[in-house]
């Protein structure tokens, strides 16, 4: 029984060995010296050469703890090259897929696991609504319903059947609670967040995997009412394992600990921090090394007592038993490796092919007929110009948390071009027999340059450089529009790059950064029929060359195989059928821009500016048209504790078919507090032939339906709701019906 096992070690360690226990230590800086002289219990950033050394230290220290191993494994294996790389998580939440999302997790989870990490810190649950915010991209959207649905299937995917079984890796529910909400979308800035806001949506998505199981939660960076995260009493005691009965492991953000000290200074020293942060009910320290030490000279002084620590311990060693790594190290496998890792690329590919987000098309789209595609051989020839600073950018393709790009430079050798498709190698490979594609790069991003500021942090971390954007070059255009002119469609590929996305990468701006503006004017104007493909890590402002473009694909950062997937829907291969999970604003002033506000303002325009977002949450386009009628309430009267049910019929006008998402938004007509209009709180994808009809059913827990009130309290209040249900969160879009609650 694990419990014992746990009492025994526990009873024959010392306090260093407890303390220690609770460290988690970058093992890229002197993991020797981690494990003899602090006892770390964990490591993160490592190589499998890393992963072996630092086992092996293990294997000389008295009691033999083995260690966790944790690292970012966040759309796949980041830190192995040629591991899989799925779309960003923003990406794959376009999919509206817990089935998606919950097989990239199991598939990334035996790959992570054969490479001798234990331990993912993923999935994010934070509620994306600032876009300026750098990890917008790391998020799965704005909505708490469809972000609670991708975080469980996350979950379950990565600790698969259960902590023995060897291809299960831990989850971790990040970040807790509120980092989001940041100031002007600065990263880790104070959180200016209420209780009542965090309790009405931005808690719920981590309620639900806390009751679910998800065995670990990690702490933002952000300070909310004065109070650092890492000591918030509320959040972490009263709400976390107070109210929802959470046991699993809590560990903080980077150096959190010592944040308190050399950036919030809210403590004196790394001592008094220390005591602060075990006090707080943290368990695991992450990269805090003077937290031994601190820790230490805090029992010496009084201000923590030696058995203060054994909860936070007691807590580490039941996953260590539980994962089994006293029997089974779980080390790095050579011959798994061989087999699994890189080799889930088919799963890449559906995944990024339900991705991609189709939002104007003015026929342009599909390239080939639909006979054509099916036969490829009744095409007249064509000319395709392919163009822009992404049409062939491999390390844009995966995003942030992926080898040699963003958070993870030091992966030297990244993931092999080869395994990579971007749209240019896409549609060169995809377009039929006698079709020329042609190339240009056509504008620059931007360039690089050390920080004035100075090349370090007070901690020590190196300060990344600033962005220059790239001025508008008149030869890169010239040579872009005279593809262009002599093409019968010009594909521009624009977005942002990883220098402007991610932690610490936060933008003042939402625009197409460099000469990007200035290219798709020049294309614009040619004449020939523009379809832009947005590699964006997050929604950014259009201009209006892509806003009234022939068409326009949002494909996120769309992962290896996203070329190809995004060739495969210019094309017609496939079918548009990604839904946005965050809404794309007009304006940078508009921010935020979520779809799910609360009531309440003098109407909808800015004096210089309507408040409408550009594309607002749900929205996507087909190749074809799905009519929505006859929705029917079948329980217009329930109680709390009923389910609602109701039925839609789905019509498929059009020529080609549909895998359509039903979104059903609830709104309660009256409430006591304020509240949003419409909240979304079901969603289901359904098949429609062309021509067909088919009924959708509908299910909506009454007990969903509820609001906080004026009081705090979570309640379903009696009276008169109305179902929504349709393509988007659009008003327009959407039937309604009324139901009431007893
Ligand atoms: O897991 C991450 C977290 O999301 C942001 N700070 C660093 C951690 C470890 O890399």
């Amino acid at each position: 029984p694990v419990a014992e096992r746990v009492a025994d070690l526990l009873a024959r360690m010392t306090r260093e060995e407890k303390v220690g226990q609770m460290l988690q230590l970058d093992a890229r800086e002197g993991v020797e010296d981690h494990i003899l002289r602090k006892h770390v219990g964990s490591i993160l950033h490592t190589s499998p050469a890393l992963v072996r050394e630092a086992h092996d230290v293990t294997d000389r220290t008295r009691l033999r703890i083995p260690l966790l191993v944790g690292e970012d494994c966040i759309h796949g294996h980041s830190f192995f090259e040629g591991a899989t790389i799925f779309p960003t998580q923003l990406g794959m939440a376009a999919t509206w897929s817990p089935e998606l999302v919950e097989r990239m997790a199991r598939a990334t989870a035996v790959e992570v696991a054969a490479t001798g990490i234990h331990w993912t810190f993923s999935p994010v649950l934070c509620i994306a609504r600032d876009l300026r915010w750098g990890r917008v991209n790391e998020t799965f959207g704005e909505d708490p319903h469809l972000i609670g649905e991708l975080a469980s299937a996350a979950v379950r995917g990565y600790q698969g059947q259960g902590l023995s079984d060897t291809t299960a890796i831990l989850a971790t529910a990040k970040h807790f609670a509120g980092y989001s909400e940041t100031q002007g979308g600065r990263d880790a800035s104070e959180a200016d967040i209420s209780r009542r806001k965090l309790r009405s949506w931005f808690l719920p998505p981590f309620e639900r995997v806390a009751r679910e199981g998800c065995r670990t939660f990690m702490l933002g960076y952000q300070t909310t009412d004065g109070v650092p995260i890492t000591v918030n009493d509320w959040l972490l005691t009263d709400v976390l394992r107070g109210e929802w009965g959470y046991t699993g492991t809590l560990i903080t953000d980077w150096d959190n600990v010592g944040r308190m000290v050399w950036e919030q200074k809210v403590q004196p020293d790394h001592t008094h921090a220390a005591a602060a942060a075990v006090r707080a009910g943290n368990d695991m320290v992450m990269n805090t090394p003077q937290f031994f030490e601190g820790a230490l000279a805090a029992i010496d002084q009084g201000l923590l007592k030696e058995s203060e620590l054994d909860t936070a311990v007691e807590r580490i060693l039941t996953l260590k038993f539980e994962l089994g790594l006293f029997e089974d190290r779980r080390r790095p496998d050579p011959v798994r490796i061989a087999q699994v890792v890189g080799s889930h690329q088919d799963l890449n590919l559906e995944i990024a092919r339900r991705a991609l987000v189709l939002l104007r098309n003015d026929g342009a789209l599909p390239l080939l007929p639909p006979t054509a595609a099916s036969t490829g051989s009744t095409t007249p020839p064509r000319r395709i110009a392919v163009v822009g600073p992404l049409a062939d950018d491999a390390q844009t393709q995966l995003g942030d948390w992926a080898g040699s790009s963003g958070q993870v430079d030091w992966l030297p050798d990244g993931h092999p071009r080869a395994m990579i498709t971007t749209v240019l190698d896409g549609l060169r490979a995809a377009v039929p027999q006698g079709w020329a594609v042609t190339h240009a790069r056509g504008a620059d991003i931007l360039t690089l340059e050390p920080d004035p500021a100075g090349a370090f942090f007070p901690d020590g971390q190196p300060r990344p450089p600033v962005v220059v954007p790239a001025a508008p070059d008149e030869a890169l255009i010239a040579e872009a529009v005279a593809a262009a002119s002599q093409a019968d469609y010009v594909v521009a590929v624009v977005g942002d790059r990883i220098e402007l996305v991610g932690e610490g990468r936060s933008t003042a701006t939402l625009d197409l950064v460099g000469g990007q503006v200035a290219l798709l004017d020049a294309l614009a104007a040619t004449g020939t029929p523009l379809i832009v493909v947005l590699l964006a890590s997050k929604p950014l402002v259009l201009p209006p060359a892509a806003l009234s473009a022939a068409a326009l694909v949002w494909a996120a950062n769309p992962g290896m195989t996203g070329g190809r997937a995004i060739a495969e829907l210019l094309l017609g291969d496939i079918e548009p059928t990604g839904r946005l999970p965050i809404s794309f604003a007009r304006h940078v002033g508009q921010q935020p821009t979520y779809y799910n506000q609360v009531r309440g303002q003098h109407g909808d325009r800015y004096a210089d500016l309507t408040q409408a977002p550009a594309f607002v949450f749900g929205q996507g386009l087909s190749y074809t048209t799905v009519e929505y009628t006859d929705l029917v309430v079948e329980t217009p009267e329930v109680t709390a504790s009923d389910v609602v049910r109701a039925r839609i019929t789905l019509t498929n006008t059009g020529a080609r078919p549909a895998l359509e998402t039903v979104q059903v938004y609830v709104s309660d007509l009256v409430t006591s507090a304020s509240w949003a209009e419409r909240e979304l709180k079901a969603f289901t994808q359904v098949t429609v032939a062309p021509g067909a009809s088919v009924t959708a059913s509908i299910e909506v827990p009454a007990s969903s339906c509820s609001i906080l009130d004026g009081a705090g309290v979570r309640v379903v209040e009696p009276g008169a709701f109305e179902l929504q249900v349709g393509p988007s969160s659009r008003a327009a879009d959407l039937l309604t019906a009324p139901f009431t609650v007893r």
